[in-house]
């Protein structure tokens, strides 16, 4: 429930003052009968709430899902190739989702998607240095020292020094190696070109964890909505690190 002035503001009709105004002026029915009185409660999910004769459609509900990403797929809405967006796999009646960030074309595992704009700047607000991990398969056999470079920083063929992040040999897949890799900030196609620096490309690339969300046993192309405690999660884990951040500032 919600009250009936606040409800039309969200929607986005004027300020809370302007839709006090206009209740009291007679300008808005409640399943069809005039309501001048202020403060009475509506139900956004049964009542019809009209303005002006015009049903008022409400804040669209806030919805935030994580998609296991196959190979192959775009995450922007439209391509100019044409190739499939990870749009399609989602289809939720009358709800619009965006990706959080990006993925490459080829890279599989963990993407969020929300419409929740307050979520998406905390997660990929540049000051925010929120761990993302990934399994890649790097070629070659990657030796310690090569582990300890990524994890220090490796200089990009842009000239970028990247942050320090984790990395750690998770075994070999015949002559090539299969290496966790975490990074806090997210450079365009960063991993691939961190791999290249070191002189083993990557041949594989699955995302497979963002902040305390692992992607679990999801499968690929398919979703599921987040709980309300992974998202409280992934919102303190971003004020958290965005705290931190000023701290460090102030120094
Ligand atoms: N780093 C990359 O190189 N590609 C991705 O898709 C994500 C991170």
């Amino acid at each position: 429930m919600i009250r009936l002035q606040k409800y039309l503001a969200h929607a986005g009709i004027g300020s809370l003052r302007a839709c006090e105004r206009w209740i009291a002026e007679g300008k808005v029915t409640v399943n069809g009968e005039i309501v001048t009185e202020m403060g009475i409660q509506i139900d956004p999910e049964k009542d019809t709430i009209c303005f002006k004769g015009k049903p008022v459609q409400g804040e669209e509900k806030k919805t935030t899902i994580m998609l296991n990403k196959p190979d192959g797929y775009v995450t922007t809405a439209k391509d100019q190739f044409g190739r499939p967006s990870v749009l399609d796999l989602v289809d939720i009646p009358g709800v619009r989702l965006y990706p959080v960030g990006r993925l490459d074309y080829q890279t599989t595992g963990l993407l969020i998607l929300t419409n929740d704009g307050e979520l998406t700047q905390s997660l990929t607000h540049p000051k925010h240095h929120f761990p993302k991990t990934y399994e890649a398969l790097l070629q070659g056999e990657v030796k310690s020292q090569d582990l300890e470079t990524l994890r220090k920083g490796v200089v990009l063929d842009d000239g970028y020094r990247t942050r320090p992040a984790g990395a750690r040999l998770i075994g070999l897949n015949g002559h090539n190696s299969r290496v966790e890799i975490t990074i806090y900030e997210g450079k365009n196609h960063q991993v691939r070109r961190m791999a290249k620096a070191i002189r083993h490309p990557v041949l594989r690339l699955k995302r497979v964890r963002v902040g305390d969300l692992t992607l679990g046993n999801l499968n690929e192309g398919t979703w599921r909505k987040l709980t309300p405690k992974e998202i409280q999660s992934l919102k303190a884990a971003a004020q958290t690190d965005s705290q931190k951040d000023r701290k460090g500032k102030r120094k």
